[in-house]
């Protein structure tokens, strides 16, 4: 006869982040496909694009110029655009969408930090998406072609964040991908094994949260240093510098 405590004993709980483990059907791959794309290269990206491109507009529109026209002259743009980044994010986004919509969780149980930050992994995801999609819009594919002329980068960018509106759609924007990506970044240590025990993953969270502060404050100071000047030429032509001038650094 089985025993009253053998039949009533609860099933075993498990704690924080569940590792990715084969054998959890079709899925696995892109599972850890998904988790990887977050770091390289959608947050490689990120990182690249807010701490060092956009940074460069804290010291002013000639150096933020010059960074643009950098940018533009690398070899093969279109192909790493589409390869390094377009791709890699709407995988990311498209699976991110799907994984929200399954309710497949990361965790069993959150044992400190409570459910919310599984919620904001979802809603920042979203709200990231949504800033990428109309940002590349607005900057890439309509109006003028900042890779034929960089000159006027500083002036296109400052056009929307001069609006109160877009300037608060900037914010929001840049809030949300800093902290999807800093928390990605502990999400998918713990997933693969690299910081493990509870000890070492509530001191690696601190060292995300620094990451969030430092990505969400550079790119708030870029986007002060852009409401600080005023406006600068939006049309080719206008512009002070032409791209000579941008690349001797005058
Ligand atoms: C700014 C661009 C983005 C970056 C840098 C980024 C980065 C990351 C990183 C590093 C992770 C952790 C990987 C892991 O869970 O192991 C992650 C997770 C996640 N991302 Fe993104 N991501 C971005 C955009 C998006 C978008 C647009 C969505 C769409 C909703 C999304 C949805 C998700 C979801 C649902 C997770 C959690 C997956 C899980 O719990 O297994 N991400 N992201």
């Amino acid at each position: 006869m089985a025993s009253a405590a053998g039949s009533t004993a609860p099933a075993a709980v498990h704690q924080g982040v569940a590792p990715l483990r084969a054998g959890q059907g079709y899925s696995f791959l892109l599972r850890r496909l998904h988790s990887l794309s977050g770091i390289v290269p959608v947050g490689a990206f990120l990182f690249e694009h807010v701490l060092i491109s956009n940074a460069t507009a804290i010291s002013g529109p000639a150096a933020y110029a010059r960074q643009v026209q950098f940018l533009a002259s690398l070899p093969l743009v279109p192909l790493l655009e589409l390869f390094g980044i377009w791709l890699p994010i709407a995988f990311h986004a498209l699976y991110g969408f799907y994984i929200w919509y399954r309710g497949d969780g990361n965790t069993i149980a959150y044992p400190w930090t409570g459910n919310w930050m599984y919620t904001a992994q979802r809603w920042t995801g979203g709200i990231a998406f949504a800033y990428i999609l109309w940002h590349t819009w607005t900057m890439r594919f309509t109006g003028v072609d900042l890779h034929v002329h960089p000159e006027i980068s500083f002036g296109k960018v400052q056009a929307e964040v001069l609006q109160p509106a877009l300037f608060i759609f900037y914010v929001v924007g840049l809030i949300a991908a800093s902290w999807h990506f800093a928390y990605g970044i502990w999400l998918f240590c713990a997933k693969w094994g690299i910081v493990s025990g509870e000890k070492a993953r509530k001191r690696f969270l601190a060292v995300c949260l620094g990451f969030f502060f430092l990505l969400s404050g550079v790119g708030l100071a870029s986007l002060a240093t852009l409401r600080k000047y005023p406006q600068q030429p939006t049309e080719p032509g206008t512009a002070v510098m032409n791209n000579k001038q941008i690349t001797e650094g005058r």
